[in-house]
């Protein structure tokens, strides 16, 4: 069908808009049909799969009989598990088998690596996943998230531990997260700029929103949960007595990251999960929370850091290996690195004065 001339641009534009998905806007940003460019296309198509079968299950999820609640097991994290927690996992299994695409699948809910058998060995990619993040929210109806990072397996993983997974940030070739929230957003990137794609129900289709984001040098917001204020290094405290003290913060704080992350991708600012005392290495998980998130950060011009390094170079000692996670507005995060620096530095000066 060739567009009639005589046709008003917008509806022309309204058209080759509702036909930019997900698929289409990964084969355009590779600006190549080749066989990897499908494969990753075909790869995003389904985790978009994944998102429409949760988002269905979350919208109806207090008239459908077990979709809420707990159910009773604690996970490999230690966390007690939610029943969408379980749903989620096994949705995101379901839609990559008979995919010849994702041999292995590592997620928050299963304490080893997944192999899906008909794609192993020809399945090079390997999906890290967080199924549900924000599990607390599920519940009470507030917005949840799932958070995803794409790997290439290096080797051939003879012995089934997956440990070439055991790499940086720079290892991964895409990452993204979900959105239930009002409406479901999926924002991706596969390095050429971070995009993000709205769910049209009445198409059942991913259609693109916004594209080349590019998050705020500076925002008003920092993201915390300040129940855990006595827990923390001085360092960490000292930082929120500066913005308690300063004009033009403020405080939201949701449960969950995804949702967090999304406001200060949009609006600027910073998201802290620091490490406490006794737990020093925090609550989020690197290779399926925090390094997937520090990804699209860097692509959209932020920054994501442990608060002694960049997220991105973090090199994980386990699968479920956790870090401190400072993420979102550059500005915002080097002013919490600066306190950090400088609890190094009273530190090493209480140190050389006691010795
Ligand atoms: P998950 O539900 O996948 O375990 O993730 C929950 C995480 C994250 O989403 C959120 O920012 C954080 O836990 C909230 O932790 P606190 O309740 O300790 O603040
Ligand atoms: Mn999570
Ligand atoms: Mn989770």
């Amino acid at each position: 069908m060739t567009a009639d001339i005589n046709q008003p641009l917008d509806q022309e534009y309204a058209l080759d808009r509702d036909c930019t998905t997900l698929s289409r806007h990964v084969l355009q940003q590779l600006q190549s049909f080749s066989a990897e460019a499908q494969d990753l296309s075909a790869i995003m198509n389904r985790i978009a799969l994944a998102a429409k079968l949760i988002s269905r299950r979350l919208t109806r999820a207090g008239l459908v009989e077990g979709a809420l609640g707990f159910t009773g097991n604690v996970n490999v994290q230690g966390e007690s598990v939610k029943k969408m927690d379980v749903y989620a996992n096994d949705v995101f299994i379901s839609v990559f088998k008979q995919s010849g695409l994702v041999c292995r699948l590592a997620s928050e809910e299963m304490d080893k690596p997944y192999y899906i058998p008909e794609n192993c060995p020809i399945g090079r990619y390997t999906l890290l996943y967080d199924p549900i993040d924000g599990s607390s929210n599920v519940d009470i109806n507030l917005n949840v998230g799932a958070i995803f990072s794409i790997r290439k397996q290096e080797g051939d993983d003879i012995d089934g531990d997956a440990r070439d997974l055991l790499q940086n940030g720079h290892q991964q070739i895409a990452a993204g997260y979900v959105l239930y929230g009002p409406s479901t957003v999926l924002v991706y990137s596969i390095g050429r700029g971070v995009h993000a794609f709205t769910l049209d129900p009445s198409l059942g289709e991913f259609i693109l929103s916004s594209e080349n984001i590019q998050v705020p040098q500076h925002g008003p917001v920092y993201s915390v949960n300040e129940g855990n204020f006595w827990q923390w290094e001085d360092s960490i405290r000292n930082y929120i007595r500066y913005v308690h003290r300063h004009e033009g913060y403020t405080a939201r704080y949701g449960g969950a990251l995804v949702g967090d992350f999304h406001r200060i991708l949009f609006q600027g600012g910073v998201f802290l999960y620091p490490g406490t005392i006794k737990k020093p290495e925090g609550k989020l998980r690197l290779l399926y929370e925090s390094a997937p998130l520090a990804y699209l950060i860097e692509q959209a011009g932020g920054k994501a850091s442990t608060g002694t390094q960049k997220i991105m170079d973090a090199v994980p000692k386990e699968l479920h290996a956790r870090t401190p996670l400072f993420i979102g507005s550059k500005e915002d995060v080097e002013l919490v690195e600066s306190f950090i620096e400088e609890g190094v530095r009273d530190k090493k000066e209480t140190t050389m004065a006691h010795s």
